[in-house]
């Protein structure tokens, strides 16, 4: 397969941190591969090992039909990688960047000269085109940093958190350009450690965690996996959360998730509208007033959940520290960071 990405086995130890425990992948030919996990679960030295950035202690891997560990220069012909990091040269326009990686992949002038022009237009970039980048926004350096690794049109891309430390706005054009890439048939293998990213872009999604891919699948294959759906209550007082969540548990099929800031009551059922309808009169005996019920499918959010065995407390801090929906409210696991 010309296009895909292939790897078994991958293990990486630095001193005594495991990064990689074995990771296997398989991303066939044209397909976008979201690795999805928390900060530290070895999304970056998995990519740097398909990149031939870092050499694996043991594994396999083979991209773009070539194998990474016999052949990596013939890999790297056949790349691009658009780091966690963005690597641009801060004194140049950005113009002069896309011209000058053309020129490193031995384009011909002329040649790098209208690929930079495409790019840029591609990238919403031309108006800033002669500037030089370190005037750039965020948002910007990160339109240049994946166009610069575009120059070539590489039939395997690799994106390392593309969209992290962006403002909404930003990632919503990001993902706008990501997805006429894919569109053009290249295959993506991208990390994320948002779950509405990895929902929105990707067509298969590998949860890694400690250095191990723990589940893979489709976004509604993983969902279908946590069970069905969710009967979510806000209520309207926040002493009554207690009482409401003695009847979530009577009715529910699992956990029932608490978030104090939103008064959000969350449990997994069985039974659909009936059941709603039960619930609905239950609370109303108890004299619990609420202010949004209703009944909706699992979100990946439940999914990683129920796969990392993350309690839900922790998810309830999260979104309490920022509720506007904005996935950088997500913030990184740090108690698994801690665990390490
Ligand atoms: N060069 C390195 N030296 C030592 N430890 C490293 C190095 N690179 C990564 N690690 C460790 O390996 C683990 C996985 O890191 P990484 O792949 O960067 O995770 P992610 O990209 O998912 O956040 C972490 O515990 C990290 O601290
Ligand atoms: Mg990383």
């Amino acid at each position: 397969m010309p296009g895909a990405i292939h790897a078994e086995g991958l293990v990486k130890t630095f001193g005594d941190v495991k990064a990689l425990d074995g990771v296997d992948l398989d991303v066939p030919e044209g397909t976008v591969l979201g690795l999805l996990g928390p900060n530290g679960a070895g999304k970056t030295t998995t990519v740097r090992c398909l990149t031939t950035l870092l050499r694996p202690d043991s594994g396999t891997a083979v991209v773009a039909g070539i194998d990474v560990l016999k052949h990596p220069d013939a890999v790297r012909r056949n790349i691009g990688l658009s780091g966690q990091f963005a690597a641009v040269d801060e004194y140049l326009t950005g113009r002069e960047n896309l011209q000058m990686v053309g020129r490193l992949y031995q384009l011909k002038a002329a040649a790098a000269k209208a690929r930079a022009e495409e790019l840029l237009e591609q990238f919403h970039l031309v108006d800033a085109a002669d500037r030089p980048t370190k005037t750039y926004s965020g948002g910007m350096r990160r339109r240049l940093d994946l166009a610069a690794a575009l120059v070539v049109s590489p039939p395997v891309m690799f994106m390392d958190e593309p969209t992290t430390g962006l403002d909404p706005r930003n990632r919503q054009q990001l993902w706008e350009v990501i997805k006429q890439l894919v569109s053009g048939g290249t295959t993506l293998l991208l990390t994320t450690q948002y779950l509405e990213e990895a929902d929105h872009l990707a067509h298969d999604i590998a949860v890694v965690d400690q250095g191990r891919v723990i589940a893979q699948g489709t976004s509604d294959q993983l969902k279908a996996r946590t069970g069905g759906e969710r009967v979510e209550v806000v209520v309207h007082e926040r002493e009554h959360i207690p009482t409401a969540a003695e009847v979530l548990r009577g009715f529910g099929k699992g956990d029932t998730t608490v978030e104090e800031h939103t008064r959000k009551l969350t449990v997994p059922v069985t039974g659909g509208a009936k059941l709603l309808a039960e619930v609905i009169r239950e609370l109303d005996t108890r004299g619990i007033e609420i202010d949004d019920i209703g009944l909706r499918r699992p979100t990946l959010d439940d999914v990683f959940l129920s796969l990392t065995g993350h309690v839900a407390e922790l998810t309830a801090e999260e979104n309490g520290a920022n509720g506007s929906g904005d996935p950088a409210a997500k913030e990184p696991r740090q108690q698994k960071e801690a665990a390490k």
